[in-house]
């Protein structure tokens, strides 16, 4: 179904019918004049493209030309011709032009070509305008849709899991607090004392960091699950790979090894890749101008082999390196940095590799333990330039294990009965991962902060648009 009253540009531009009238609405990229006829290139979102309008202004009034400008919302009517031009196939001769909306030359922060990656930051509610933007936002609706598509074609349920939440599912503590209990007031007291029993879930709640826990109640029901939605994390992380909203995909088997798991994985992100070149290509091109590489990298990506390494054998390599200087030691147990995972990745195997098998202690407390009795089968996949793309496991499914490690790391049980219960009731080997959303897009678009890749960053300090 086209859309009502006009022709969205994306259609204009593959129907190539020329000969006929037609109705385009958009917002003015450039205009320029020469002679007697001006030329207005017009972009209505649906592509990257711009139409070129070919426009008389004794046709359609000198004054009305002159009050628009870059950034002006307009309808064109006219014929569509053939263009003489070598930048588009087609053009539209202009008949009658409409003003929606002036964008005042002097004041519109969008007049300039080129601006930088901070200013458009600070004005947020603009930038989707720009080529960039639009680019990018374009690909992550495309990679949304894709997610759905590769796990409904290969037998998953989309699952809800809830936003607000009364357990940690990662035992991190860096947790937004959801809360309808008037600080103010509280304040005002003689003696301010909070009691969550009056707060309004009866208890004290957040915003969830994973929806992992209630996902793997899913699997032991359905079989296999994905959930997809927002995740918040309260850790001051500045960082260009941290949001503290971001998007995660998290899928959970049930009878899935950890084996299994890592196949998935890769299969996962091969898929959407692949998917991005096939449906993206316009925007890849674009943002390939930007970064020369990247659709080298894209490309590269689908067809190389991930290397999969034990936690061990990476610190063996690691402690073995003697012409780089990490800024953080080396040794078995250690939390891996990022300029650590970068080696392993860009310098030693060049290529994305999954690592396993970490120590227990610096994984979450669900993760399966190896008969080692000091790993765990956890599975981080990591990127070349992006360090963590993907963090997963096979789940501890014996009870026993399971609530001595809860014990073990004094995590309240009265907050997790209902999922050791599944451990109870039933068990089964399971596992699952999540992918950060904008992780996979910063990679997808080349572009070098996270916060460029989701339309409204929610980062320490800044929630304004
Ligand atoms: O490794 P994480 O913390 O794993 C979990 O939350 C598991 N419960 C997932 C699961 O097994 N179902 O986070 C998963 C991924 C990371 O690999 C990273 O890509 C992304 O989420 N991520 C962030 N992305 C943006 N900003 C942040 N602050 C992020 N923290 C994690
Ligand atoms: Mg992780």
């Amino acid at each position: 179904m086209e859309t009502p009253g006009r022709i969205r540009i994306i259609n204009v531009l593959k129907s190539k019918e020329t000969g006929r009238e037609i109705t385009v609405k958009g917002w003015v990229r450039t205009k320029r004049t020469s002679r007697r006829v001006t030329f207005i290139e017009l972009n209505d979102g649906s592509t990257i493209n711009g139409l070129q309008l070919v426009v008389d202004a004794a046709l359609v009034g000198e004054d009305k030309l002159k009050q628009i400008s870059t950034g002006a919302c307009i309808k064109a009517e006219g014929l569509l011709v053939e263009s003489p031009g070598s930048g588009q196939p087609v053009e539209l001769q202009v008949k009658s032009i409409d003003i929606y909306g002036h964008a005042d030359a002097e004041t519109y922060p969008l007049q300039k070509k080129e601006h930088t990656q901070e200013y458009l930051r600070e004005i947020a509610h603009l930038r989707p305008r720009t080529k960039m933007f639009g680019a990018v936002l374009r690909i992550r609706h495309a990679m949304a849709y894709a997610i759905h598509k590769y796990f409904n074609d290969n037998g998953f349920f989309y699952l809800h899991t809830p936003i607000i939440t009364a357990s940690d599912a990662e035992g991190a503590g860096a947790m937004f607090q959801v809360t309808t209990l008037n600080l103010d007031e509280l304040l005002k007291s003689k003696e301010p004392r909070i009691d969550y029993s009056n707060d309004f879930f009866g208890k004290r709640t957040s915003l969830t960091v994973s929806g992992q826990l209630e996902g793997e109640l899913g699997a032991l029901a359905l079989g296999q699950i994905y959930t997809f939605g927002p995740t918040f994390r309260a850790e001051n992380s500045n960082t260009p790979r941290h949001l503290a909203e971001f998007w995660m995909v998290e899928p959970e088997m049930a009878f899935y090894e950890i084996a299994d798991n890592m196949t998935l994985a890769e299969d996962f992100i091969k898929y959407l890749v692949s998917y991005a070149l096939d449906n993206c290509a316009d925007d890849l091109a674009f943002l390939n101008t930007k970064d020369s590489d990247l659709l080298a990298r894209l490309k590269g990506i689908v067809e190389t082999e991930f290397a999969r390494i034990d936690y061990t054998e990476a610190i063996e390599i690691l402690e073995k390196v003697d012409h780089v200087k990490f800024e953080y030691p080396v040794y078995w147990g250690v939390d891996l940095q990022a300029e650590h995972e970068r080696y392993l990745v860009e310098r030693h195997f060049g290529k994305p590799i999954i690592l396993t098998n970490y120590p227990k202690e610096i994984k979450a407390f669900y993760m399966k333990l190896n008969d080692d009795g000091k790993t765990v089968r956890a599975m981080d996949v990591l990127f070349p330039a992006i360090g963590e793309i993907i963090g997963g496991s096979q789940r501890e499914e014996n009870f026993d294990k399971l609530s001595a490690r809860i014990e073990e790391l004094n995590i309240p049980t009265k907050d997790l009965w209902w999922y050791l219960e599944t451990r109870k009731f039933g068990s089964a080997p399971h596992s699952g991962f999540g992918l950060g959303f904008e992780r996979l897009l910063l990679f997808l678009t080349g572009m070098s902060n996270i916060r460029d890749v989701i339309p409204f960053p929610r980062t320490p300090r800044n929630a304004e648009f």
